[in-house]
């Protein structure tokens, strides 16, 4: 029987899948396999199911002369190097579409909460310091009617962007390429970065970490936005140069940021970001609902037992590796 080995406990649904198919390990911590582990494991492994926590790079990959396919639990699949796995023959997936509705529903969450420093008004409560009502207690940002900028109209981007319109939100949106049907459908105004930076109110980033969305949120960028302005991040830490937010965050050069990602995850224990009010951050969970999370690990599966089967995986990332095998 071939070996799966899977680098954390995802929702049995998944695991019950591939069982069916193969002799499955499945990692039981909490945190990720060290290292080591990882690279032992792979070893005699036909198929692995890793998570964005795993880097599957080439030295991984030279360990495993077996190994077919890796599936990512995820739909962004930074932590896996397409071209050393192509270059090998091993087929890479992830799970695009079914975390689209649960991420967006998310980056609203921030979007509302650090707008109305939500989190911000929980712990003054706890703490009773609650009196009275107070004509200038916790003023915040309106969010119905605001200016939305979108960074990547992508599928996730597109269901903030739908929203919004139940929030009568102008929606703007830049990305490379720009999305001209998209734009139509939507109802959303296409702008250059610049002009998305001084003109939204919130800003929402729907982009995957790549050498060019590496810091595209940095000082410069801050100093464009407006003092009033939120910045929400539900894609990838790195895309916002963190020492740079504390200090827009902290001189008031923005009003708030609401984060799910950051770098590194989890932040260290004297990360400044911590400290401050006009922050909220969750532990990278946009796309935790129950439903979703069963919905990728099946996902995931379907695409291993695919490739052990000797069919193409139906999430592919890199369809030349399936060429370069069927050769
Ligand atoms: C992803 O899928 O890329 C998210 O960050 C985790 O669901």
């Amino acid at each position: 029987m071939p070996k799966v080995f899977v680098t954390r406990q995802i929702p049995e649904p998944g695991l019950d899948l591939l069982r069916q198919f193969a002799e499955v390990k499945v990692w039981p911590e909490e945190l990720p396999p060290p290292r080591e582990t990882l690279l032992r494991e792979v070893k005699d492994c036909d198929a692995l199911v890793s998570l964005l926590t795993d880097r599957i790079d080439g030295e991984l990959l030279d360990q495993a002369s077996k190994l077919k396919v890796v599936a990512n639990y995820a739909v962004g699949y930074d932590n896996m190097d397409i071209s050393a796995a192509t270059q090998r023959g091993v087929l890479l997936t992830n799970t695009p579409g079914v975390l689209t509705d649960t991420t967006a529903d998310l980056a609203f969450t921030l979007i509302l909460a650090a707008g109305r420093r939500i989190v911000e008004a929980n712990r003054y409560v706890m703490a009773g310091k609650w009196k009275t009502w107070g004509p200038t207690l916790l003023l915040g940002q309106d969010i119905h009617g605001a200016t939305l900028g979108l960074v990547g109209l992508g599928r996730i981007g597109s269901a903030v962007a739908r929203r919004a319109q139940g929030f009568n939100m102008k929606v703007l949106y830049y990305s490379v390429p720009r999305n001209e049907e998209m734009e139509k459908e939507l109802g959303v105004e296409y702008v250059s970065f610049d002009e998305l930076l001084s003109q939204s109110d919130f800003i929402s980033i729907h982009v995957p970490l790549t050498p060019d969305t590496r810091h595209l949120f940095n000082a410069e960028a801050f100093s464009k936005m407006k003092p009033t302005a939120v910045l929400v991040n539900t894609a990838r830490g790195p895309i916002v140069d963190e020492a740079a937010l504390y200090n827009a965050l902290k001189s008031g050069q923005i009003a708030a940021a609401g984060l799910d990602v950051m770098d590194p995850e989890p932040p260290k224990a004297d990360n400044p970001l911590l400290k401050l009010d006009n922050v909220t951050i969750v532990p990278h969970i946009a796309s935790a609902s129950i439903a979703t999370r069963t919905r990728m690990a099946t996902m995931a599966a379907e695409n291993v037992v695919a490739a052990l089967k000797g069919q193409i995986p139906p999430n592919i990332l890199n369809k030349e590796a399936w060429d370069k095998r069927r050769k």
